[in-house]
């Protein structure tokens, strides 16, 4: 499984906590950057980071911005992009599991490292329950 993941200024921190944690999981990681904490826009962030994933190079998509609002915004402009923001670790179980989200969300100003890698856990070992979701999901995208 490969995993890409993008920041803005708000989000480089927290991205790269999560890289180091990621990476002793022996998980494959493609990192967009930013890769320091130079004021840049977070939807250009957000663009590449889709990008990766609607190429089919990454299967899940990680994106850090200060509150993680603004480049869940950019990112959910896009078909096939279901990004959401996990503030709290039912969040992370239930986007699986209901919205069979692709891209996991978080703030770097308003969130801790531990309950951010808590959360990716809990995405990445849950699974999309199908059924009557997918026809919800095929709603979304027109
Ligand atoms: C950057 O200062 C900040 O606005 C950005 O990281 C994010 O929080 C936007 O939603």
């Amino acid at each position: 499984m490969k995993i890409a993941i993008a920041a803005d200024h708000g989000g480089f921190e927290l991205k790269q906590s999560i890289i180091e944690y990621l990476s002793k999981k022996n998980v494959n990681i493609l990192d967009l950057g930013t890769n320091n904490l130079e004021s840049v826009d977070y939807p250009l962030y957000a663009d590449k980071l889709v990008n990766s994933i609607l190429n089919k190079e990454s299967d899940f998509g990680i994106l850090v911005c200060g509150t993680g609002i603004g480049i869940s915004i950019k990112a959910n402009r896009y078909k096939g992009i279901r990004a959401a923001l996990l503030y709290d670790d039912n969040v992370a179980l239930m986007t699986r599991k209901h919205n069979n989200a692709n891209v996991m969300v978080f703030g770097g100003r308003t969130m801790n490292k531990d309950d951010v890698f808590n959360r990716i856990d809990i995405f990445l070992n849950t699974e999309f329950e199908g059924g009557r979701h997918q026809r919800r999901i095929d709603m979304l995208d027109f």
